[in-house]
């Protein structure tokens, strides 16, 4: 009873030891313990190793490392492969390359101390007086794990006010039959769609219903201004272009983490696997410029430490509108082939996104049409990557995109996703 009662004290601060977990219980996979109202991670960085702890989320995109694995005795992050040593220290920053050394905010504040004795792992997040932990008289009792959700700040989740002053897809054209009505969700709402003679008419009304590009749009409240901003395709309407929607996806996942994995480069090599971590993980300068509504960004992706010999092949053009739209063009200037990728976000519900998805190719000014067969296997790819990417969003679990830049840490790969928060923080807070 006198133990239970320390205990209890002592889990009310953050000073003293605190018992986590069973020693047998850790292994090489990180497992999320608590210790004075903290989240943790613990794991073995070597099999039969020494445990080692971290702070539960990832400095730079901040998401859960119990998700993380272990490589080379250090702790690899899933996302974008950042390495971390037994003493929390950031040894790798893959987009750097080889030669770029990790910001010193890349390092984890590890507890004070970890102890395994009697049986048991033992935190002291803070110094305390007392060198090692005390034997229990009774079995000890490990505090719940604190929750994760709480980022430290502003996020943008799916339901958030500031999203009812801009225009969402709802639906693709083609799921609205002449005559035919829909019900569809957005932030949070249920709203239903008729197709009546040559336009599409809502219920509760809206701040607005249109149709364009293939998709029906929904604006719940009176759109902003920069909300306009066009997501111009040039490829549709071009005779050299053939393309195709996929079938719209459901991912239990909010929209701002997602529309940022589909900005960012850095996550390729590692959730992809487009070439290994080993080889090339390096990401090229990207080069964005704002606009109202959004931004344009173009990287040359063959601007590694090794180009091909005829120079730069591949050309990326990202355009991205708010709230979630983006285009993915890639060029390649050699031969005139294009290939398009166009990602549509439709904020349902929390814990729910629809995802529209429409490629188009081309192979290039005087050249043969793209026949089915390459349209198909474009498809094919990139279905199969966006079934890792809400593979990887289903395992991090993110409530939402944290809008003010310093509650995460950005090195150059992440330009994309800085100017992507800078566009919603402005959209929300009804600037521009
Ligand atoms: S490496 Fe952890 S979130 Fe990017
Ligand atoms: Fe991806």
């Amino acid at each position: 009873m006198a133990l239970q009662w320390v205990m209890a004290e002592v889990q009310r601060t953050t000073t003293g030891w605190f018992p986590v977990a069973r020693a047998t219980a850790v292994g090489t996979t990180p497992v999320p313990v608590g210790a004075g109202g903290r989240a943790y991670v613990l794991v073995r960085l070597r099999p039969g190793g020494e445990v080692s702890a971290f702070p539960a989320r990832c400095p730079h995109r901040l998401v859960p490392l119990t998700a993380a694995t272990t490589v080379d005795g250090t702790l690899q992050c899933p996302y974008h492969g950042w390495r971390f040593d037994g003493d929390g220290r950031c040894v790798d920053v893959p987009s750097l390359g080889p030669a770029g050394s990790p910001p010193p905010r890349a390092d984890l504040t590890p507890p004070w101390a970890v102890e395994e004795r009697h049986g048991w792992v033992w935190l002291a997040p803070e110094r305390t007086a007392v060198a090692l932990p005390p034997r229990p008289v009774s079995p000890p009792e490990p505090e719940p794990v604190p929750a994760p959700a709480d980022l430290g700040g502003p996020l943008l989740d799916n339901l958030h006010p500031g999203l009812r002053h801009a225009w969402h897809p709802v639906a693709l054209s083609r799921e609205l039959r002449p005559g035919g009505w829909l019900m569809v969700r957005l932030l949070g709402r249920t709203w239903v769609l008729r197709r009546t003679a040559g336009s599409v008419a809502v219920e509760p009304p809206a701040g607005g219903v249109r149709e364009r590009g293939g998709v029906v749009e929904l604006a719940p409240a009176e759109p902003a201004g920069s909300a306009d901003a066009p997501l111009d395709l040039p490829e549709v309407g071009d005779r050299r272009f053939v393309g195709d929607w996929l079938a719209p996806e459901r991912a239990a996942v909010p929209a701002g983490p997602l529309l940022d994995t589909f900005l960012d480069a850095a996550h390729v090599p590692v959730v992809h696997g487009v070439g290994r971590l080993t080889a090339d993980p390096e990401v090229p300068a990207v080069d964005v410029v704002e606009e109202p509504g959004g931004f344009t960004a173009v990287q040359d992706l063959d601007a590694s430490p090794h180009p091909p010999p005829a120079g730069p092949s591949r050309v990326a053009t990202s355009v991205y509108r708010v709230p979630f739209r983006v285009r993915l063009r890639v060029d390649c200037p050699r031969t005139g082939a294009v290939r398009t990728l166009v990602h549509l976000l439709q904020p349902e519900d929390a814990d729910s996104t629809r995802v529209y998805t429409r490629v188009l190719l081309s192979a290039g000014p005087g050249r043969p049409l793209p026949g089915p067969d390459a349209l198909a296997a474009a498809v094919g790819d990139v279905r199969g990557a966006l079934a890792e990417d809400l593979e990887l969003h289903a395992q991090l679990g993110l409530p939402g995109l944290p809008l003010r830049p310093r509650e995460e840490l950005h090195v150059p790969a992440d330009a994309c996703g800085v100017a992507l928060r800078r566009a919603l923080a402005d959209l929300v807070a009804g600037r521009g």
